[in-house]
């Protein structure tokens, strides 16, 4: 019997992703399961209903779409409406908050529907090729350099001509992650002098490869499993002070920095935006969760004695194509944990990666942190 897998279209207010590309669902087909497109779910993301003949059925209407389904997946939580359409035993996997709101999550759970949170796919080795939190950051880290590029009154490169020389834009790139490191390596691409700082002394050799300066504050704040802590005072104080110098230089800053499950920390103070040069471009990744700057406004653009500092959200849906093709690729591998030899859903509850995102099975919340929610 072949798996029923239907592709959401998403509702959230600017978001072009989808959850599955053509040659994805192609792939899917190809191993003897059937998929079905809500109407339009590919639209925004470049791939109108009527290129997905060889790879998906386009479902007549919304509201038959969910009929019989098997697997829904999607880039963000569905609907409540979708969540109640959805037949009981139906597994959703796609990025679900679980943080945010988990009422309406558990009342699908209540229902018989298995929860997959793409979010909390654990980074190990083994399940690298379904991270979409590194996926995504890595499209987040590109956009965010050609908005810069973009705000910026500057060419990026050194140029010389017969008008004169051009020196190169300097870049200061906070938070050297997956973000951070596709940032770097794309404004080093577009001829940028790039620096590059994070509080893990671990990054110094991943920015030093990319051809960027690491800036030394001094110290290292590398918690269990390779990711940030929070700084103590001191060492908070050591960092503004080493960074201020740079930052009163640069004519771009990027920054990206994070610790998860926490605020974005407040690094870029007031004080710090008035040293810059009028002309200089802020751009905070980190703006959804707060900023790394005390002056970003998400979705804004603030002009700040002549400095911009840009708080764009949703950073992954301006390059909706091939932020969708990477979470596709993502989705299809976990897909793969999920079928058996027989191509017959199977959820193996002692498997490692599943056990790490899996939140409801067979009507319980089985994950250890939403238990208690
Ligand atoms: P993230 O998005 O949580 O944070 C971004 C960066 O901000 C991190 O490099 C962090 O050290 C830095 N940061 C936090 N507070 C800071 C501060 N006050 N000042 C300066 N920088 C600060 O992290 P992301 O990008 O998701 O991953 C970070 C690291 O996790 C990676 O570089 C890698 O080492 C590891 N990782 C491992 C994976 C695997 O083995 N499968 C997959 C992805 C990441």
């Amino acid at each position: 019997m072949s798996i029923r897998i239907g592709v959401n279209k998403e509702i959230v207010s600017g978001e072009r992703r989808v959850a599955l590309d053509p040659p994805t669902a192609a792939k899917l087909r190809g191993a003897g399961h059937e998929v079905v497109l809500e109407p339009g779910a590919g639209t925004l993301a470049g791939h109108p209903d009527s290129v997905w003949s060889d790879a998906a059925t386009v479902a007549s209407s919304s509201d038959a779409f969910s009929d019989g389904l098997d697997v829904l997946l999607t880039v963000r939580r569905p609907t409540t409406e979708r969540l109640a359409a959805l037949p009981s035993g139906c597994i959703v996997i796609g990025q679900l908050e679980p943080y945010r709101d988990f009422g309406e999550l558990k009342q699908a759970a209540g229902r018989g529907i298995q929860l997959v949170s793409m979010e909390l796919v654990p980074r190990i080795t083994r399940a690298q090729a379904m991270d979409v939190l590194s996926s995504q950051a890595t499209v987040a880290g590109y956009q965010a350099v050609i908005i810069a590029a973009d705000r910026s009154p500057r060419l990026f490169p050194m140029l010389t001509t017969a008008a004169g020389t051009l020196r190169p834009a300097k870049v200061v790139v906070i938070g050297a992650g997956v973000a951070g490191l596709q940032a770097i390596a794309t404004a080093r691409r577009l001829g940028a002098q790039v620096e590059a700082y994070d509080i893990r002394a671990a990054a110094r050799e991943q920015v030093e490869s990319l051809g960027a300066k690491m800036i030394d504050t001094g110290g290292d704040a590398e918690s269990a499993g390779g990711y940030a802590r929070e700084l103590t005072d001191d060492e908070r104080a050591a960092q503004a002070e080493a960074l201020a110098r740079h930052l009163a230089k640069a004519d771009i800053v990027i920054s990206t920095a994070a610790i998860p499950g926490r605020p974005a920390p407040k690094i870029i103070t007031r004080g710090m935006v008035e040293t810059m040069r009028p002309g200089s471009v802020i751009v905070d990744i980190a703006a959804e969760t707060g900023g790394n700057c005390e002056l970003t406004r998400l979705g804004e653009t603030v002009d700040h004695g002549g400095v911009l500092i840009d708080g764009p959200g949703n950073l992954p849906s301006r390059a909706a194509l091939h932020a969708s093709e990477m979470y596709a690729r993502n989705i299809h591998s976990l897909l793969s944990l999920l079928i058996d030899e027989e191509g017959k859903l199977q959820i193996n509850l002692e498997d490692e990666v599943i056990a790490g995102c899996l939140i409801s099975h067979e009507g319980e919340i089985v994950h250890e942190r939403f238990k208690d929610v």
